[in-house]
C-alpha cells in the first residue's frame, strides 16, 4: 500500500516538473524569438563588404520587416519617389538589400547598416545610364541626415502602429499568428519607440547646417551618444572618403584631420559609428573588410586621357604637388598645420583630445581596445589614388571639379547642387549646375559655415596649359 505522503510527495513532485517545463518553454519562446542569432556568410568578399554584418542590427537596427515596408506606408515623407533610393541609396537589381545593408536575425530579422553604406561610389556618363558601383569609394548620393529624418518622421507619425505596418508586412511575408502578437504589442511600439528616442538623441543636428549627400557629422553622435561628452556648438560635417589601396597607405595618418593612425582601430571605430556596441561588434568580419580593403585597388578613369599631355602634367605635378601628394613624398599622410593649408577649420575643431581620451578609454578590457586615437592639429595630405571619382573635394566637399580647386579661392564656385552622379569629363568631378544636377541634387552654399572653400591654393598660379596638363595627369591617379 502506497503511504498518504508519499502520494503527496509524488502530486508536488508532477507540479514541480510541469512548472519547470512551462517556465523552459517561456524561457524557450523568449529565446527563440528575442535573441537566437543567425548570420549570413558570404563566400564573397564584395558581398561581404556590401551587405555582410559588422554588429550593428542589435542596438541601431530597425527589425527588417518594419523598414522594409516604411517607404510604402509613407511615401510622402520620402524626397521623391523610388522608397529608399531616393535618398541616394543603391539596390541593385535582384538583390534582397539594398548597397550598404545587413540582415541578420536575433530573434527576429533585423536590418543592420554595412561600410559599403557611405564607402561606395556611384557614376553615369550620361543620365539615361545605369550607374556604375565603385566598392571603396565614397557614398556621393547618399543623405544620411535624410535617411535618420525618414526614419524619425516615421515614427512620430500616428500611421506607425500595429495595424497599418502588419497591413503591409503581409504583402512581403506570412508572420505566424504568434509572430503577429509579437509584432503588435511588443516589437513595434519598441521600434516607434527607439526611433523617436534617436530622434531626441540627434535633436542637435537639426540647429546646424545641413549636411546633404556624401557628407555626415560622423564623430559628433559618437561624442554625444557614446563618449558622454557634453553638448558643443561645433559642426562636424566632412565628405565621405575612399577607402581603397590602404596597404599603400601603411603608416599614413588617417581620418581628414588625422584623428587616427591605426588602420585596424580606424575600421572598429567606423563599426562603433555606425551603431555596434562592445558586445555587439563583429571583430572577425571586420578583420575580412581591413584585409579587403587594404589590397583593393583604387579605380581607373574609366573615359579618354590624353597621354602625351598627362606625361606632361606629371612634371608638373612633381614639382607643385609630390611633396604632398606623391607616394614617398615627406609630406604624404602627414597632418599639414591649419595655419598653412587654411580651409575650413570647422570639421577640425569638432575633435578635441578630451573626446580622444574618451574613445581610448573606451574599450578598455577588449582585446581589441583603442590607444591610438589623438587631436591633430590641420589636415592630412591625403593620397590622390583614384581622385577622379572622388568630387566634390576638400574634406568638407566644397569644390565641385579638380578645374575648380586649382582656381584661387575667390574664382571657385560659390553656390553648386551635390548628389548628382553624372560625370563631367572635362571639368573633373560630377555636374554640379544646370538643371539636372538642381533636380536631383542638395544646394551647397560655401557661405554657410562648415562648407568654406577657402585654402590649398597650390597650383593655382600655374598658367592655363600647365594647369590643363596637370587635370589630365590627375585623371590618370
Ligand atoms: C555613415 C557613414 C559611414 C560608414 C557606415 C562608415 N564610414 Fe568610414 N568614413 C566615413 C566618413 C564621413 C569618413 C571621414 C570622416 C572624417 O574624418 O571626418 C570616414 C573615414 C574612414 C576611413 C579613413 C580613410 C582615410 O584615408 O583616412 C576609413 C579607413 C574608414 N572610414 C573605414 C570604414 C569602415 C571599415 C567602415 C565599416 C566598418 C566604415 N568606414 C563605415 C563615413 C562612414
Ligand atoms: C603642403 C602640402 C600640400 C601641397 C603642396 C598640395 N596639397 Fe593638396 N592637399 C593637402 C592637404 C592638407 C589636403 C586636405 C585639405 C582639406 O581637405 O582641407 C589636400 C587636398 C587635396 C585634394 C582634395 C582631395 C580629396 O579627396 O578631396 C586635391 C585634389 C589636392 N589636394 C590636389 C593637390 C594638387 C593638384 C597639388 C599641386 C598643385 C596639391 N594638392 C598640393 C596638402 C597639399
Amino acid at each position: 500500500m502506497e503511504s498518504k505522503t508519499s502520494k503527496i510527495g509524488r502530486t508536488i513532485t508532477a507540479i514541480v516538473i510541469i512548472i519547470i517545463l512551462l517556465i523552459g518553454s517561456v524561457g524557450y519562446l523568449a529565446w527563440y524569438n528575442f535573441f537566437r542569432q543567425v548570420d549570413t556568410y558570404y563566400e564573397s568578399v564584395e558581398d561581404h563588404f556590401k551587405y555582410g554584418s559588422i554588429g550593428t542590427e542589435n542596438a541601431e537596427g530597425v527589425p527588417y520587416w518594419i523598414w522594409l515596408v516604411l517607404p510604402r506606408i509613407f511615401p510622402d515623407k520620402l524626397p521623391k519617389p523610388g522608397g529608399y533610393t531616393s535618398l541616394g541609396i543603391t539596390w541593385e537589381e535582384g538583390q534582397e538589400l539594398p548597397v550598404g545593408f545587413s540582415k541578420k536575425i536575433i530573434g527576429f530579422p533585423r536590418q543592420g547598416i554595412t561600410c559599403a553604406l557611405c564607402h561606395s561610389a556611384t557614376y553615369r556618363q550620361t543620365p539615361k545610364d545605369k550607374p556604375t558601383i565603385v566598392l571603396g569609394g565614397p557614398s556621393n548620393k547618399f543623405n544620411l541626415q535624410g535617411y535618420i529624418r525618414f526614419l524619425s518622421d516615421c515614427a512620430t507619425d500616428p500611421r506607425f502602429n500595429a495595424d497599418y505596418i502588419l497591413d503591409e508586412i503581409k504583402y512581403n511575408y506570412d508572420l505566424s499568428w504568434f509572430e503577429k502578437l509579437l509584432y503588435r504589442f511588443i516589437i513595434i511600439p519598441r521600434t516607434r519607440k527607439e526611433l523617436l528616442d534617436v530622434k531626441e538623441s540627434l535633436a542637435w543636428m537639426e540647429e546646424r547646417p545641413d549636411q546633404g549627400p556624401g557628407r555626415i557629422a560622423q564623430f559628433n553622435p559618437v561624442k554625444f551618444r557614446v563618449l558622454g561628452i557634453p553638448l558643443d556648438n561645433t559642426i562636424g560635417n566632412s565628405d565621405m572618403m575612399s577607402i581603397w589601396n590602404q596597404n599603400q597607405h601603411e603608416g599614413f595618418a588617417l581620418h581628414w584631420d588625422g584623428l587616427e593612425t591605426s588602420l585596424t582601430e580606424t575600421v572598429n571605430t567606423g563599426a562603433i559609428g555606425d551603431g555596434a556596441t562592445k558586445k555587439s561588434i563583429n571583430i572577425e568580419g571586420l578583420k575580412r573588410v581591413e584585409d579587403y580593403i587594404r589590397q583593393l585597388p583604387a579605380p581607373k578613369y574609366p573615359y579618354n586621357i590624353d597621354q602625351a599631355l598627362a606625361a606632361q602634367g606629371s612634371q608638373i605635378f612633381e614639382s607643385n604637388c609630390a611633396s604632398c601628394h606623391g607616394f614617398g613624398g615627406e609630406g604624404i599622410g602627414t597632418v599639414i598645420p591649419i595655419d598653412e593649408i587654411g580651409t575650413d577649420r570647422y570639421r577640425l575643431d569638432m575633435w578635441a583630445q578630451e573626446a580622444a581620451d574618451a574613445y581610448n578609454e573606451f574599450a578598455e578590457g577588449y582585446d581589441w581596445d583603442f590607444d591610438q586615437l589623438r587631436k591633430a592639429n590641420g589636415y592630412v595630405a591625403v593620397a590622390l589614388d583614384g581622385l577622379w571619382l572622388r568630387a566634390p573635394y576638400l574634406h568638407n566637399g566644397s569644390v565641385p571639379y579638380l578645374t575648380d580647386l586649382l582656381e584661387i579661392p575667390q574664382k571657385r564656385t560659390k553656390v553648386f547642387y551635390r548628389g548628382y552622379d553624372v560625370y563631367d569629363s572635362e571639368k573633373v568631378g560630377f555636374i554640379a549646375e544646370g538643371v539636372e544636377a538642381k533636380k536631383e541634387g542638395f544646394r551647397y552654399d560655401t557661405m554657410v559655415r562648415g562648407n568654406s572653400n577657402q585654402g590649398h591654393s597650390y597650383g593655382t598660379e600655374l598658367v592655363a596649359e600647365d594647369k590643363q596638363a596637370l587635370i589630365e595627369y590627375l585623371k590618370s591617379l
